[in-house]
């Protein structure tokens, strides 16, 4: 179970922005909507490790997360969570099956070459296994993303606006895609927009 409890943050300078408190359950599917500007990307990056917030307590399986020493935090973050970032973090000079074997070495995890395979398959983009991420197109790079995200088996999948950019189709097709991978691999999943559409899809809504 993943909670936060009184957290706040502000960036200097910056209005204090107040979260309600938030409990989430393993194998949970969570909307998290709020307009541009919220809190949403800050929420996110509170929950995952990235920034600490000013005040408040974030729990994640017992652990307190910003006890952590920054190399543990590191570790737990690779090997527990996976980001779906709106654009792909991916190493140009390398192919998308290397680009996943360095997602599992970061998190200090043997390589798994059949679990690339896995999840490149369960996605449909196997055969690009060997190319560039240059040589693919956005929608294809979108589901390495997601691969990217889910290769270590994490227990918590975050994505962060994932169908801001896409149109009707696509979009539908992405959340079918996380909720898919989140159920495949056991995950809970907190997908952040403002997209209105996407609504229906979840029943656990957090609004900002
Ligand atoms: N690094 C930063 N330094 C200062 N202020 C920031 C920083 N990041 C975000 N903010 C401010 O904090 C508030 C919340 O931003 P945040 O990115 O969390 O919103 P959001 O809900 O994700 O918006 P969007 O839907 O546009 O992505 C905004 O007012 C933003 O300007
Ligand atoms: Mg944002």
């Amino acid at each position: 179970m993943i909670s936060i409890k009184s957290v706040s943050h502000s960036y200097s300078n910056a209005l204090r922005i107040s979260f309600k408190d938030w409990e989430i359950n393993n194998g949970d599917q969570w909307l998290l909507l709020g307009e541009s500007g919220s809190g949403k990307t800050t929420l996110l990056h509170i929950l995952t490790g990235i920034l600490k917030p000013e005040e408040g307590e974030v729990n994640m399986d017992g652990t307190s997360v910003y006890s952590l020493s920054s190399r543990a935090l590191d570790q737990f973050r690779g090997r527990n969570i996976g980001i779906i970032f709106q654009r792909p973090h991916l190493i140009k000079s390398l192919t998308i099956k290397e680009n996943l074997l360095l997602a599992q070495s970061f998190a200090k995890l043997p390589e798994n070459p059949e679990r690339i395979n896995e999840v490149l398959h369960s996605l449909g983009i196997i055969e690009k296994k060997d190319a560039y991420p240059n040589e693919l197109s956005q929608g294809q790079l979108q589901r390495v993303s997601i691969a990217r995200a889910v290769i270590n088996k994490p227990a918590l999948l975050i994505a962060d606006e994932p169908t801001s950019s896409l149109d009707d189709k696509n979009a539908i097709a992405v959340l079918n895609l996380l909720v898919e991978q989140s159920g495949l691999n056991q995950a809970t999943l907190i997908v952040a927009t403002h997209d209105k559409r996407v609504k229906d899809a979840f029943t656990n809504t957090y609004e900002l």
